[in-house]
């Protein structure tokens, strides 16, 4: 039963292009037929905790001690559980003040975890060779290369922590409809062909 775990984390519904490509991705992955399954984590309306502890980044025997309140470790058990039942992951990242969403960071505060998911004192990488994609949407043009800042952290736990086989794809421009001199043109055709590779990576990963 190959699974894909769908997150989001757009603060808008239907008008968010991430919300739409990620949407896509998972519907072209569910047409390979009843045994790909998709399970739905929505980063927005559940967020998880913000990290107030650095116990939160070790397992029990590196925190030297420290507690890790109850709560957040059920979080923290619960995400990583759900992180390693999935065959392949993919996530919206919208670039917010040039960054990933906080809900995201958050989530990637409490899922990467060395010596568990990620090595460290042991050679631990339990996602190694699984599929990761990462869809990320801006407003404006990308001639600043900010997806390469709002992305690149993601890119790096995912890739190097981890060791997934992590893909990226963007749409920029999306705030043409309210500013024409970003070329709605353009726009649309960046949406089009980010829809098409999300239709095809769905649909091959
Ligand atoms: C709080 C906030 C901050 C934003 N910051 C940026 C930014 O730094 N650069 C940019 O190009 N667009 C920025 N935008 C525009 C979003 O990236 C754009 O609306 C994108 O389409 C959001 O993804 P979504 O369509 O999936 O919601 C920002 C939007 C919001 C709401």
């Amino acid at each position: 039963m190959p699974a894909l775990l769908h997150i989001d984390t757009s603060v808008d519904g239907e008008r968010s292009r991430t919300r739409r490509l990620t949407a896509a991705l998972a519907d072209a992955w569910r047409a390979r037929g009843p045994e790909y399954t998709v399970v739905a984590r929505d980063l927005h309306l559940d967020p998880p905790p913000v990290m107030t502890a650095s116990a939160q980044h070790w397992p029990e025997r590196l925190r030297g001690g420290e507690l890790l309140e109850a709560g957040v470790a059920a979080a923290q058990a619960a995400a990583i559980d759900e992180l390693l039942a999935a065959d392949a992951v993919v996530i919206g990242v919208p670039m917010y003040n040039y960054a990933m969403p906080a809900t995201l960071k958050a989530w990637i505060d409490l899922v990467h975890v060395p010596g568990v998911t990620a090595p460290f004192d042991v050679d631990a990488q339990p996602l190694a060779g699984r599929a990761a994609v990462l869809i990320g949407a801006r407003g404006g043009s990308d001639e600043d290369g900010g997806f390469a800042h709002a992305l690149g952290s993601l890119e790096l736990t995912l890739r190097e922590g981890f060791g997934m086989d992590t893909r990226v794809v963007t749409t920029s421009r999306t705030l043409a409809h309210r500013v024409p001199e970003l070329g709605p043109q353009l726009a649309a055709d960046e949406f089009e062909a980010a829809s098409a590779r999300a239709r095809a990576l769905g649909a091959s990963l």
